[in-house]
């Protein structure tokens, strides 16, 4: 593909994607069997890892998105922008929010404040990859795919100015990418 020549280095494999999808299924299957479970996916990013874990579920579910935006590039601008609600009411739901990457904890804690009045039944977390080096909101995941070092990720979802989402696997961006865009040489 020729969007791997902007990759620096692959951190999950395709294979490795699988088996964190599959571990994570189980136990989120496990802990919401009986349970009224409402997958949250926080758009676009985590569209991709949301749709590979709602198929490793096992227990009934729903699934509904939300839309915030705070980057631009490679940096987060600090101020969240409500994008979408959800469509679904989630009264009495057991909300677990589906995230591609908890970085800042910006957004999550944002989301997390906004749903905590909808008088959900319980509101989680689950992150396909955790940055806790850069965290600056008091917030963790409750299911973490794989935790990362403190670069900037592409792939399976997770964008650079809305590019290679389409990646199957995560990559470090090559640093040569921000050089070229932003005239810098880390984001
Ligand atoms: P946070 O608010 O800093 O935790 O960032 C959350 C959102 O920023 C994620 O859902 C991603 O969309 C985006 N983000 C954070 N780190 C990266 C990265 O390394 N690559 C691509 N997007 C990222
Ligand atoms: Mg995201």
């Amino acid at each position: 593909m020729s969007l791997d020549k902007d990759v620096e280095r692959v951190l999950v494999t395709e294979e490795e994607i699988k088996e964190i999808c599959n571990r994570l299924g189980k136990q989120i299957s496990k802990d919401y069997e009986g349970k009224k479970l409402l997958l949250v996916s926080v758009l676009k990013g985590a569209v991709v890892f949301m749709a590979d874990l709602m198929r490793s579920i096992t227990c009934d579910c729903e699934i509904d998105f939300m839309a915030v935006s705070s980057y631009s590039g490679a940096k987060t601008t600090g101020v969240v922008k409500f994008k979408k609600d959800l469509d679904i009411n989630p009264d009495g739901c057991d909300i677990l929010l589906v995230e591609d990457i908890l970085d800042s904890g910006i957004t999550l804690a944002y989301l997390k404040n906004i749903l905590v009045d909808r008088n959900a039944a319980s509101i989680k977390v689950c992150a396909f990859l955790d940055k806790p080096a850069n965290r600056q909101a008091d917030i963790s995941a409750d299911y973490v795919g794989k935790v990362i070092p403190d670069e900037f990720v592409i792939g399976y979802g997770l964008d650079y100015n809305e590019k290679y989402r389409n990646l199957p696997y995560v990559g470090v961006l090559s640093p040569s990418i921000y050089a070229d865009k932003q005239g810098k040489e880390q984001p």
